[in-house]
């Protein structure tokens, strides 16, 4: 048995320093709070998570031969904050009533219902102020904290949490595609086509990686659904919920994750001409 670890595992990890380490920066910088609200918004962001968005954000500026600046750093690092709250929201005995995420206690189980809300709210306003201080300093990176706003809101994960909630006893292959490529892949868009807007690529490479976040996302949750499927460890309420497996059942939510994963694979072929894809291509291999 060999400990080394792959040069994608020492790559992933490199990024992951990045994010982690300015998350604690962000995260120190929180005073004039309340302390109560000051350890919800710790325990909220630096909880263990695989920082996956904001690191396809960081891999793919540099695959687009981007720096990887300390502007662009918080603009990734601006997605995981966003991921951050909505996870917060999503746990909420309201939404899916979960008591564990990341494998400690839910924000609302530890701090309380009406401080898991608050913890949210600030959460997210805490992403918007450093996108706008960051905004006011760089024009490109003001058009990626646009995009990146957009897709979190009503036209993106919100809306997509929305109808999540609202046809939860329904089964209709319709509704659960706009509910996945909502709830979970407009923030893989913002995470890939924002590195795109901050350095000022093409528009036509801009489209393409928006394209393969729709095509990610939607493997992503697909694949997180199946996990849940055959490892179970969720709420009644999220049990009860519209999945891919109550939808098509578990052997063609497997035909479906693998067309997705076909899909993202031929847009990096194209990708390929141009940029080195290998980082992202081991990223997607890893849905399988
Ligand atoms: C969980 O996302 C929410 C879904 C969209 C399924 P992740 O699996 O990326 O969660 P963390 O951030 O690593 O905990
Ligand atoms: C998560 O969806 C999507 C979010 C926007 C938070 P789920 O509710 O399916 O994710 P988990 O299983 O709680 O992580
Ligand atoms: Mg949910
Ligand atoms: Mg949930």
């Amino acid at each position: 048995m060999t400990n080394k670890k792959s040069s994608f595992d020492r790559e992933y990890k490199r990024y992951k320093d990045k994010i982690e380490k300015t998350l604690v920066e962000i995260c120190d910088g929180c005073i004039n709070m309340p302390t109560i609200l000051v350890d919800a918004i710790k325990y909220s962001i630096l909880s263990g998570g695989k920082r996956l968005r904001p690191i396809l954000c960081l891999a793919t500026v540099q695959m687009l031969g981007g720096t990887l600046s300390k502007r662009v750093i918080k603009l990734a690092c601006i997605i995981e904050i966003i991921h951050c709250f909505s996870l917060v929201h999503d746990d909420l005995p309201c939404m899916d009533d979960d008591d564990y995420r990341r494998g400690k206690l839910s924000t609302h189980k530890l701090f309380g219902e009406a401080m898991g809300v608050l913890a949210g709210d600030a959460i997210l306003n805490l992403a918007y102020e450093i996108g706008i201080s960051l905004a006011l300093e760089n024009k490109n990176i003001a058009l990626a904290v646009q995009f990146i706003s957009a897709n979190a809101g009503g036209m993106g994960l919100v809306g997509g949490q929305v109808e999540d909630i609202r046809l939860e006893d329904t089964k209709d292959s319709g509704q659960l595609e706009y509910i996945y490529l909502c709830k979970t892949a407009a923030m893989f868009c913002a995470s890939f086509a924002s590195a795109a807007l901050a350095i000022g690529a093409k528009s036509v490479i801009k489209s393409k990686l928006d394209k393969l976040g729709s095509c990610f996302g939607y493997a992503f949750q697909i694949k997180d659904d199946l996990d849940e499927y055959y490892n179970g460890g969720i709420s009644q309420k999220s049990k009860d919920k519209m999945t891919v497996v109550s939808v098509y059942g578990d052997k063609r939510a497997h035909e479906l994750l693998n067309e997705q994963i076909q899909e993202c694979i031929k847009i990096l072929d194209e990708l390929n001409e141009s940029f080195d894809t290998s980082f992202l291509r081991q990223i997607v291999n890893k849905l399988k």
